[in-house]
């Protein structure tokens, strides 16, 4: 396909945009030269704070605001010239746990918003942020695009449920949207506070705390961890050259079981202690290990390696959170 063209001088919308994948996909934008970022979030896990920098350039309008309201976006997209849109809303996986059918509904509510928006010429090219949670549990891998897709959770069944949605409006209405599809993120931003945090934060918050580390069920379950800077370089790199309607997994080549994980946060920050066993959690998928096999054929693959990435993060937090170990 002739190749999108850059987004320097261009205007972009995020939905999310002051969560922990948006926000460092807002600053990269500014980076590369868009004219204006429109970030739209409200503010359900994401911080105005994780936006300061952005803000700070002039070039960003930030609405805290309900992206699942047709009329919402309405107002937001009246307002500005959008080309392209990242959607990367979402309610935390966790979430799903407390309120099912809302975490399925928010995954599903926004992308239709967006497709209508789309179809009706108000936006040119749509990025749709999937989940390699999609997948559930491997039957075979490396998980590859056509991997069935096995949700065990509601989160992840409003985000097959939205793929599904992209990939028919495409099909029915030649509209320019396509999906990325990120397996574990972790770096800076992450959220860390509540049930609704990720395993690194949660655990680092908690030994910067003086608490002890958790280990749910025997840790043998296994991820595979993605610097955030790396998924928001090859997304946009994808976007100059991912054809509508496909799928692509941003991952690595890494497998992490969560016990290690947690044993090097611990080493990390020269804690000795007992680790503190809990229950396995209902629907917790034993293992990610995703096929790259198609990112690396299209652009120019980049990866952090986990333990550079690892330590930044980490040390992020103990910047952040501050306490001693
Ligand atoms: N972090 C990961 O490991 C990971 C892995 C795979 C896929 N993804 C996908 O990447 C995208 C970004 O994830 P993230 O980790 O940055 O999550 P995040 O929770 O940090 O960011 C999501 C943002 O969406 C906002 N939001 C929630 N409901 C909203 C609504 N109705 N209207 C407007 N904003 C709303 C939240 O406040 C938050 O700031 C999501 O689509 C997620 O499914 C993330």
């Amino acid at each position: 396909m002739k190749p999108r063209p850059d987004l320097a001088g261009h205007v972009a919308l995020v939905t999310g945009g002051a969560g922990f994948i948006g926000s460092h996909l807002v600053d990269r934008l500014l980076a590369d030269g868009a004219a204006h970022v429109v970030v739209v979030d409200n503010l359900f896990v994401g911080s105005e704070e994780n936006l300061a920098d952005a803000l700070a350039t002039g070039k960003v309008t930030f609405y805290r605001d309900d992206a699942e309201l047709a009329t919402s976006l309405e107002y937001i997209f009246d307002a500005h010239e959008v080309d392209v849109v990242f959607n990367c809303a979402t309610k935390a996986l966790n979430y799903s746990f407390l309120n099912p059918a809302n975490a399925f509904d928010t995954n599903v509510r926004v992308i239709l918003n967006l497709l209508e928006l789309q179809r009706r010429g108000r936006f040119k090219t749509l990025c749709h942020f999937s989940s390699s949670e999609v997948y559930g549990s491997a039957v075979y891998e490396p998980m590859d695009e056509t991997h069935p897709r096995n949700p065990t959770t509601t989160y992840a069944a409003g985000k097959g449920a939205a793929d599904l949605a992209v990939e028919t409006w495409v099909r029915m209405f030649g509209l320019d949207a396509f999906i990325v599809r990120p397996f574990n993120n972790y770096g800076p931003r992450q959220n860390h506070k509540g049930m609704l945090a990720g395993v690194i934060p949660i655990t680092a918050v908690r030994l910067l705390g003086g608490g002890r580390p958790e280990l749910h069920g025997d840790g043998s379950q296994s991820r595979d961890f993605i610097y955030v800077h790396d998924t928001v370089d090859a997304v946009l790199k994808l976007y100059r050259l991912l054809p509508a309607g496909e799928a692509v997994n941003i991952s690595t080549d890494n497998q992490v079981t969560i016990a290690e994980l947690i044993q090097r946060i611990c080493d990390f920050y020269g804690y000795a202690g007992e680790i503190d066993r809990r229950p396995g959690r209902p629907s917790d998928v034993q293992c990610h290990n995703a096929s790259n096999v198609k990112v690396k054929g299209l652009i120019d693959y980049t990866l952090t390696p986990f333990a550079d990435g690892l330590a930044e993060t980490l040390e992020w937090y103990r910047d952040r959170i501050g306490g001693t170990v």
